[in-house]
């Protein structure tokens, strides 16, 4: 790829040019490298033709998905034929080895004549993308999951030429807090290979559940993978009672796992494993209770506090949820379930965690101590750098590669580790200074567990990312050689997520947001632009049922008081051209209410602050409702 980009440069600046002085340019996202408009426009035949090379059974199978999409929805004969070169189908796939060195693997050209559609590309990933590029140039109604009857199918003429900016183009999904099962997983690898994410991070172990079944260690699954069922807000659930049934969870078996690893690759998105330690253990511990260094029984996690979060970062564990270093039982246990990982997942690296934690039972242990003065370890980081170098040897001996959240990095890295840096971008700077490869993935821009818009709103998380500022992401920092970084990931972690449609309205849009930072050329980053692209793709969703937060279309509301002066609100929207009418009245504003033109002073004895957007005189925003009490709070926050 970096061989070519002198050639690309070249060709594809004459249609930057074009492209962003075109009216009626289709929302894409993300962006792709260039886009021409030409005239004219093509109708799907009512009998659909798809061609494609002999001998490229990939290229077959992404055939006949499309197939199957555009044969369902418009109701279509489809015809599939394996004849290269002649020209004649409707859709025309061409993968030679010219567009593989100009586009490298995953890259596309996608030409879209009045006549047909051709995309060419060196591989099957290229004609994968550049389908889903193609049918983002279809009405809406193409994603719908019955037939639609409509009287033409038809798309605009372009030429694109597109190809990713990183290989790494990650989606965590953490499926321990919450279980999701194999079909909920294979729904989230749809909609991540939509937008042309190839990596799904599977957190598969923590401590509300161990989800994945090592046949050499029954237990992790027999006890581990199964906890109390709680409703409402998960860290503040009562403790379960003895009695309590022990049957909320699940696990995948190895079938499903080598079913999820196949599904997967036949969308070109790899699955790379985590199974987070030595902190994050406590369902492993409940299963083996001897991996701890504290003598006791213990149960898996059903979201009732165990823990101190202070904001220093120093966890303090109210029960041991680690695996214990100092326990050779511990390195053996590790073995068997690495070996069984390594054989399931084909992807060359397994993530071992090592995020956050508590060592202060670790302080304690007399274990702990005696391998300190044995292998001159002098701080409790140090033990933790011990732990993750036994585990590299461990993984490197399976033949794959260690990566972990950047923890890892405290105490000495282990010495090919790959860090991936969560808390905040320090981690990657730091790990890619000494020399080592790392995924950019910070809170700041791609923790899309946080709430996403107003928090008295938005199902309560401890902090807010909103899709404006998950936009800026950038997943190499300032001074960072550009070789280090891999690429760029986004996490749903899922304690509070309970079900698909919530888990779908924590991913959409923010990661139309970091697809484009994954994807697109960074030069392209345009805001307002994507915003209006967000909303088309919007009614996209609504046809494919898909849900996604609206939060963008709320009001940013802060609140300031100087001294004894007034208590006053400033708002904002994120999106341009909507318009904010309120109330202290208990009364519901509409468009027929004062406008926020400036800011406002608080009346006196005002009632609770009611707040919506309009656009073009409709409601668009939810309703807001905020206690004077909660403006004083945001005031002194200011
Ligand atoms: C993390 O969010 N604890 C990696």
């Amino acid at each position: 790829m970096k061989k070519t980009t002198t050639f690309l440069f070249g060709l594809v600046s004459t249609f930057f040019v074009l492209g962003q002085s075109a009216s009626n340019e289709p929302a894409l996202i993300p962006q792709p490298v260039s886009l021409k408009m030409i005239s004219g426009s093509f109708t799907i035949p009512k009998t659909i033709t798809i061609e494609i090379p002999g001998h490229q059974p990939e290229v077959k199978n992404v055939a006949a998905m499309l197939g199957k999409k555009l044969g369902n929805v418009t109701g279509y004969p489809v015809i599939t034929k394996e004849t290269p070169g002649t020209g004649s189908g409707t859709f025309r796939f061409v993968v030679n080895n010219s567009e593989l060195k100009a586009l490298g693997k995953e890259g596309y050209r996608l030409v879209v004549t009045p006549t047909g559609v051709t995309i060419t590309a060196g591989a099957a990933a290229g004609i994968y993308y550049g389908i889903q590029t193609m049918l983002q140039l279809l009405p809406p109604e193409i994603e719908t999951r019955k037939m639609v009857k409509r009287s033409a199918w038809n798309m605009p003429s372009v030429e694109i030429i597109d190809y990713p900016r990183f290989a790494w183009r990650g989606l965590m999904f953490d499926v321990s807090r919450h279980f999701f099962d194999k079909a909920q997983v294979k729904e989230f690898i749809d909609e991540m290979a939509r937008y042309k994410y190839n990596l799904l991070h599977m957190h598969l172990t923590d401590d509300e559940g161990w989800r994945i079944e090592i046949k050499a260690l029954p237990k992790l699954t027999e006890v581990g993978a199964w906890n109390v069922k709680k409703t409402g807000t998960f860290g503040s659930f009562s403790a379960p009672a003895a009695n309590e049934p022990r049957n909320f969870g699940g696990f995948f078996t190895q079938d499903d796992i080598r079913d999820l690893v196949k599904y997967a690759k036949e969308r070109f998105v790899n699955i790379m494993p985590e199974v987070d330690i030595p902190g994050h253990s406590m369902a492993a511990v409940a299963s083996y209770p001897e991996l701890s260094c504290t003598p006791g029984t213990y149960t898996v996690n059903s979201g009732e506090k165990f823990m101190e979060w202070p904001e220093n970062g120093h966890f303090y564990g109210l029960l041991d949820n680690t695996l214990c270093p100092a326990n050779e039982k511990v390195y053996e246990f590790l073995d068997k379930v690495f070996t069984e990982v390594a054989q399931l997942f084909p992807f060359e690296y397994i993530h071992m965690g090592g995020d956050e934690t508590a060592k202060n039972f670790w302080e304690k242990s007399e274990a702990i101590k005696a391998l300190m003065q044995k292998e001159g370890l002098k701080s409790m980081d140090e033990v933790q750098s011990y732990f993750v170098k036994r585990v590299e040897k461990i993984i490197e001996s399976k033949g794959k590669k260690l990566i972990g959240w950047d923890e890892i990095l405290e105490g000495g890295l282990a010495p090919n580790a790959v860090v991936m840096s969560w808390r905040g971008i320090s981690g990657g700077i730091e790990a890619a200074k000494q020399g080592h490869e790392v995924v950019m993935s910070p809170t700041t821009f791609a923790y899309i567990d946080y709430m996403q818009g107003d928090p008295s709103i938005e199902p309560p998380v401890y902090a807010t990312l909103r899709l404006s500022t998950a936009y800026t992401f950038e997943p190499v920092p300032e001074g960072v050689d550009p070789k280090y970084v891999k690429g760029g990931q986004a996490n749903l972690w899922t304690e509070q997520v309970y079900n698909m449609r919530h888990l779908q309205y924590m991913v959409w849009p923010r990661c139309f947001a970091i697809a484009e930072a994954v994807w697109s050329p960074k030069e392209k980053k345009d805001w307002k632009g994507f915003a209006q692209r967000v909303e088309k793709h919007f009614d996209r969703f609504n046809a494919a049922e898909i849900k996604y937060a609206p939060s963008v279309y709320d009001p940013i509301i802060t609140a300031k008081k100087d001294g004894e002066g007034p208590l006053k609100v400033v708002m904002s929207t994120e999106i341009e051209g909507l318009d904010i009418y309120y109330s202290f009245d208990n009364s519901f504003p509409d468009n027929y209410y004062p406008k926020y033109t400036g800011e406002i002073e608080v009346p006196k004895d005002a009632a609770p602050m009611k707040v919506i957007t309009y656009r073009n005189g409709k409601p668009i925003g939810r309703m807001i409702t905020l206690p004077i009490t909660e403006l004083k709070k945001r005031a002194i926050k200011n």
